[in-house]
Order: C-alpha cells, then structure tokens, then sequence
C-alpha cells in the first residue's frame, strides 16, 4: 500500500506547523492518552488536535486510542533493540501480535489482515490471528469479537500476601482511573500468591458508545506492564497495595473469542474446537503460546484449560 507517501505530506505539514505554531505556545499541545500522535493546533477551531503516527487518523485525546491505530504506530518507529525469543517448534502461531494492522475507520482492526504482504489472515478485535494464513483471496466475513480477556500476572515476593480485598480495590481503581474502563466489564480480580488474575468481559451488546474496549484497556495495561508506557507526560504506572508496591514478574494475557478460532490441525480435529491465543508478555520478551480448550454446548467457552509451550505435544483433556 503507498498511503505511506500520501501521507508523508501531511505529516510534514504537521510536523512544520508544529514548530511554526510555537510561537502561539499558549498552551502545549499534546495528546495525554497517546504519545504516539502529532498534534497541531487547528487555527481554524482552535483546537489542538491529534492523529496517531503513520496514519491520518483523528485521536479522542479523552479516551484511549484503539489498539490497532497503537500497533499501527508502532511499526512507524525504527526497529530498536527489542529481541524476541524464537518460539518453540512445537508452538502453532508465531504471532506475538507484531505487525502493520488495517484499521477501520473507527479504528478497529479489519477482520482481515495482511502485514502489507500478499500472505493474509483473519484476526479477532483484539488483533490476534485466528485462521491459518492464506492468500490474498482468503475471506474473513466478520470481525469476531473478542468478549473475554483474562490478564495472569505474577507478582514478585512481597514482605507478605497482599490483601485480597485490597488488591482487589486497587486494580479496580487501576482499571476504572487509568484506562478509563466502565467498572462493569471487569469482571473480577483473583488472587492465590503470587498469581493474581484480572478478569475483563465485554460482549458486544454490553458495550454502549463510547464505552472503551477491553481490547484496548488491555493493551494500554500490556504496555505500562512492559515499561513502555502510552500515556504522554509524567503518569507514571506504579500500583501499591496498602504501601506495598505491586511489582510484575511475568504475566500471560488469555484472549476468548465468542467464536471459536479456524485452525486447521489434523492432529487435533474430532472434538476438539477451540483454540486460543496466548501472548506472553515478559519483561524482555514476547513469545506466542497456544492454549487448547474445549467448547462447551452453549458455543462459548466457559472453562478455559491452558496449556503452555511445553505441553503442546498432548492431547487435550477435558
Ligand atoms: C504545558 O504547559 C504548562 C504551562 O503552560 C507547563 O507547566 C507544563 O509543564 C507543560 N507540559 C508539557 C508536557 O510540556
Ligand atoms: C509482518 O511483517 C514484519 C515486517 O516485514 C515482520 O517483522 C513480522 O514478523 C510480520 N508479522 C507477521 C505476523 O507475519
Ligand atoms: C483485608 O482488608 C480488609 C480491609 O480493607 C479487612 O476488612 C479484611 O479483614 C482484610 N483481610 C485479611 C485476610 O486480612
Ligand atoms: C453478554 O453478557 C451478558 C452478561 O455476561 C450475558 O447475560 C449476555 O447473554 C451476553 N450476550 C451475548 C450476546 O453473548
Ligand atoms: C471523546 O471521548 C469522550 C469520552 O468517551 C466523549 O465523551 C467525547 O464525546 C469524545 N469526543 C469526540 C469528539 O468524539
């Protein structure tokens, strides 16, 4: 696609009109929820407004960004030293959700994407694949809505278990305060030491206009997790129960469609249906895992069994 040089212009544009503008440097333009944005005054309605890097796109600077216009920007930026670890053989997908997405214009990741090559999949709103890879012909009919999200996090040895109750507050205000998510979709907070795992559901007729998804209220918690924080200016992510600092040694983010993924393995075909992607966000690596569940009757997955890396090779229980 050469919407890369269509937009070289405006982006110049901007970048000029924001120096240019400086001199009018009443106040300073920036985007407190997405630093990966060029904002510019608008002398017309006098409006400082945003678009994400490497797209024309319009941000809600109140609200988060979609994942996919984040992922977008992302692949804008020169490759830094960040080194993945190689996946297993034995793992399927080797998709730690790195790549250039299609958005919509709303934002949200097409249901097909293509990584501007001619080698195409089908992803969930979360951006996540979820059918083999195909050409250019291959048909993804609707984006499948990705209604649950389970956030494992294990947590470094503290001087004593947290609170549950506390914890349980704590992440709630995290949720609510710093991305912005209606309390209603997190759906619970568990916790056994040193694992804690956020539960956030969201099906689409649960969420009303302007609701923010839990695709992106997910992501933007994966970044302040890693380090690698989107919010501009000094919100800094530290999370204290009761004095006692939270901090992350490893989390795993379980993503559930409501359909379930189109994954062709002979090996795994009578009975077994759903398969679910699993990124691993490490400190200092992402690695795609896969986990095996079964359907239940109802066509969702209510019980989720995980498998990881290691135990690919079994068969699935349940
Ligand atoms: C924005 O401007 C105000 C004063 O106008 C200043 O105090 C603040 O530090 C500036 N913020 C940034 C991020 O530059
Ligand atoms: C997409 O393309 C980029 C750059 O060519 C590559 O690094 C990345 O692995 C690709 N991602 C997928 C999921 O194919
Ligand atoms: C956790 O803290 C709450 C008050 O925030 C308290 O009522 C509760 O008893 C505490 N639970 C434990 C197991 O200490
Ligand atoms: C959405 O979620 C609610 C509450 O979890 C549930 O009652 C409802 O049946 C779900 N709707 C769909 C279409 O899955
Ligand atoms: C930006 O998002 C906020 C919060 O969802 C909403 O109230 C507002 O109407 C949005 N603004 C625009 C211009 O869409």
């Amino acid at each position: 696609m050469a919407r890369g040089q269509v937009l070289a212009l405006p982006v110049l544009l901007l970048l000029l009109e924001a120096v240019t503008g400086s001199e009018a440097a009443q106040d300073n333009c920036t985007c407190p929820t997405n630093k990966m944005t060029m904002c510019s005054w608008d002398s017309q309605s006098g409006r400082c407004r945003c678009k994400a890097i490497g797209t024309n796109h319009e941000v809600n600077c109140s609200t988060l960004t979609s994942k996919c216009l984040l992922l977008k920007a992302r692949m804008q930026r020169p490759k830094g030293g960040r080194s993945l670890v190689r996946p297993s053989e034995h793992a399927i997908v080797d998709n730690d959700g790195l790549y250039d997405p299609d958005c919509d214009r709303e934002g949200r990741f097409k249901a097909r994407q293509c990584n501007q090559t001619s080698v195409c999949w089908c992803v969930n709103s979360v951006g996540v694949r979820r059918t083999d890879k195909g050409d250019q012909n291959l048909l993804c009919d609707e984006l499948v809505r990705t209604h649950q999200i389970l956030i494992e996090l294990r947590h470094r040895p503290a001087a004593r278990a947290f609170n549950h109750t506390d914890l349980d507050a704590e992440l709630r205000r995290l949720f609510r305060e710093r991305y912005l998510l209606h309390p209603r979709f997190l759906a619970a907070v568990h916790y056994e030491e040193p694992t804690i795992q956020i539960e956030l559901q969201q099906n689409a007729s649960q969420k009303a206009p302007g609701d923010v998804d839990i695709a992106d209220a997910a992501y933007y918690f994966e970044r302040d997790i890693k380090g690698e924080s989107l919010f501009s200016g000094p919100r800094s992510f530290d999370v204290s129960v009761r004095g006692e600092p939270l901090l992350v040694e490893r989390t795993l983010i379980y993503y559930l469609d409501e359909k379930p993924p189109q994954f062709s393995m002979k090996r795994l075909t009578a009975g077994l249906i759903a398969v679910i992607v699993v990124v691993v966000v490490a400190l200092v690596a992402g690695v795609a895992v896969l986990v095996i569940t079964n359907r239940r009757k109802s066509g969702k997955y209510k019980k989720v069994e995980i498998k990881e890396l290691g135990e690919l090779n079994k068969e699935p229980s349940l």
